[in-house]
């Protein structure tokens, strides 16, 4: 196995969004098919981080299955051994890494992530009994507080070099790093070390599809943790609301479309062409020039609109012909292979910590 890894976990709790789409799910089904000869990718649903904030249990499961059939109307291909899928939860080494790992974490380390401060900061204020600042509180858990370091098991169970992820999550890359780095240090070489997240989005090419902004504050990313549903194109909408969507997005007064982008400026307006050449698969100043010197944004809406629309029917057609019996057999497939793997990089650490003994 010489290959390139390049892994990612996307989870499982609310619907994908355009954002995940093109910033991570197609990037990596494209890499997969077309360069399996230089890369391996592998593709899971974090189900024990699912969890980490409230969430229904009772449609856990079906949440999962879901992500999976999404996975597969992106154009994942169930017959190509360069990709595999799976569960977290179905490869229990990634709980037992975790727990060594922990061992090996400081509390300040994870204390100082700033998705854990917002999370639990949500969480109080969403809790009116709570008190603020509360860190007594039980509505914020150990497990928020160290879903870090089960990441960095993920990531480092299989030794992946690349892990494309949005910027919220970049602290986390960081981290897997440091422990990887700090573990290797102390024990020898257990570990793949991540390359930095500046070299991943070089990877990645951070212009592409990590940059697609919220449609009603285009000064922020696409994010499906954000209050209202407004700015975010869902893979599940309904295709005439997201087309109003897009027609409603912010854009700004200066009624110009110049000639090169600048998201600073006119975020907006940028996102728009953005979407719209990711959406037709066209390269952004062929997008651009199309448009270039326009001094109204309505016909690019309309395109934009008409363009996303069109892209939610095609998947979602695909997505009500996905076929679960080989889908489940792909994945139990990939289970039992990529247990092997885990469980041998695993057995490498439990014996440099001295919990089993070298043979
Ligand atoms: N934390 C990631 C997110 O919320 C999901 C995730 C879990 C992940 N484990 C991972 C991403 C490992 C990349 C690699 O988006």
């Amino acid at each position: 196995m010489d290959k390139t890894l390049i892994l990612t976990g996307l989870r499982a709790n609310n619907d994908l969004h355009i954002g995940n789409y093109f910033g991570a799910l197609k990037p990596l089904i494209d890499m997969a098919k077309n360069r399996s000869n230089e890369y391996e990718v592998n593709l899971f649903v974090p189900d024990l981080h699912s969890f980490t904030t409230p969430i229904d249990h009772a449609t856990l499961q079906q949440q999962i299955m879901h992500n999976l059939r999404l996975f597969v109307a992106a154009g994942l291909p169930l017959d190509n051994e360069s990709i595999h899928i799976y569960r977290q939860s179905y490869i229990p080494a990634h709980s037992e890494l975790t727990w060594i790992l922990d061992c090996f974490t400081g509390m300040g380390e994870m204390r100082r992530m700033t998705q854990f401060k917002e999370k639990s900061t949500k969480l109080l204020t969403q809790n009116p009994t709570a008190e603020l600042h509360d860190t007594e509180s039980r509505d914020i858990t150990v497990g928020l507080f160290n879903y870090p370091v089960l990441m960095a098991a993920d990531i480092l169970l299989y030794g992946a070099t690349y892990v494309p992820v949005g910027d919220d999550q970049s602290q986390h890359l960081e981290y897997a790093r440091d422990i990887a780095e700090r573990m290797n240090n102390r024990f020898g070489e257990l570990f793949v070390i991540p390359k930095p997240v500046k070299v991943q989005h070089e990877f990645f090419g951070k212009d592409q599809g990590l940059r697609i902004r919220n449609l009603q504050n285009p000064s922020k990313k696409m994010s499906k943790s954000e209050e209202s549903d407004k700015g975010i194109i869902f893979l599940g909408d309904d295709p005439i609301v997201a087309a109003k969507k897009i027609m409603s997005a912010e854009t700004d007064s200066l009624a110009k479309i110049p000639d090169s982008l600048d998201f600073n400026m006119q975020p907006g307006l940028s996102n728009l062409l953005q979407i719209l050449s990711l959406l037709k698969d066209e390269n952004i100043h062929d997008t651009l020039n199309r448009y270039v010197g326009q001094n109204q944004y309505g016909p690019l809406k309309r395109e934009v609109s008409e363009a996303t629309k069109k892209f939610l029917e095609d998947y979602q057609a695909r997505l009500s012909n996905v076929d679960d019996t080989e889908l489940i057999s792909k994945l139990e497939r990939d289970e039992r292979t990529l247990n092997i793997a885990a469980n041998a990089r695993l057995l490498k650490v439990q014996q440099a910590v001295g919990l089993r003994p070298f043979v």
